[in-house]
């Protein structure tokens, strides 16, 4: 039997990430997927727009979105993977989070019942260097659904590398981490070595709460996909 979580480390990670989703496509053309943003997604997704044709039939759902900015901002998560992938692929269905929504706690209701019309098959996440997975900071429940959240201090600050400076979003609407963890399978994606620490603790650190990426220990078909400085602190 397969180890869960298991980690993929590799300078080429975005190649192999890439191929392996093309090949979940292939032998599952109507995929449920999960799409996170943020900046490390963004290389699978640029390769991804090569082959259009394997998104035909299926299905892409925005993780988490940025509350308060202008509809007009180029980094919110939607126009990012629009414009990274999903304007490029065109997949039968995509699902947004419209945070603008008048009523934001029926919009939220109305993306669980998007999940739960056949679930997630695969979660493609990135990971906070609080441990966060899409917009769930440490203490979230873990069996919490889509929901409006406020955002730690270090995701406030991080987020600064996408704004430079334009805006400074405290709030956004996030998938739940019950629906994150009962996905079919699970990938998280990190890079670089500001994500080392982390990443240790949440493959072989305690399992809790307070680090929501390492409640995937427990995840039956997680995988993580590492390029070598986010893998250094493992014990191997
Ligand atoms: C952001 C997003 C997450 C993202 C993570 C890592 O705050 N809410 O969905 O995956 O932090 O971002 P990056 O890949 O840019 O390091």
């Amino acid at each position: 039997m397969r180890r869960s979580p298991e980690w993929r480390v590799g300078k080429n990670w975005v190649e192999q990430a890439t191929d392996a989703l093309l090949e979940r496509l292939s032998a599952r053309p109507a995929l449920r997927i999960c799409l996170a943003t943020g900046s490390t997604p963004l290389p699978v997704y640029q390769r991804l727009t090569a082959s259009p044709a394997a998104f035909a039939a299926a299905s892409v759902l925005l993780l988490d979105e940025f509350g308060g900015l202008p509809a007009t901002e180029p980094e919110r998560c939607d126009a990012v993977l629009r414009r990274e992938l999903v304007d490029h692929v065109e997949p039968a269905d995509h699902r947004t989070i419209d945070v603008d929504a008048d009523d934001l706690d029926s919009e939220c209701s109305a993306i669980d019942q998007w999940i739960d019309r056949g679930g997630l098959d695969l979660a493609i996440l990135g990971l906070g260097v609080n441990g966060h997975l899409g917009m769930n900071e440490p203490g979230s429940d873990s069996d919490g659904r889509t929901a409006s959240v406020e955002l730690a201090t270090s995701t406030i600050e991080g987020a600064q590398r996408y704004f430079a400076g334009r805006h400074r979003p405290t709030w956004g609407v996030t998938v739940g981490l019950r629906d994150l963890l009962r996905a079919g399978e699970v990938w998280v994606l990190a890079a670089g070595p500001t994500k080392a620490e982390i990443v240790a603790r949440s493959l072989q650190g305690a399992a809790g709460a307070d680090v929501p990426a390492s409640l995937l220990q427990d995840h039956p078909d997680c995988t993580w996909w590492l390029d070598p400085p986010a893998a250094t602190n493992l014990e191997m």
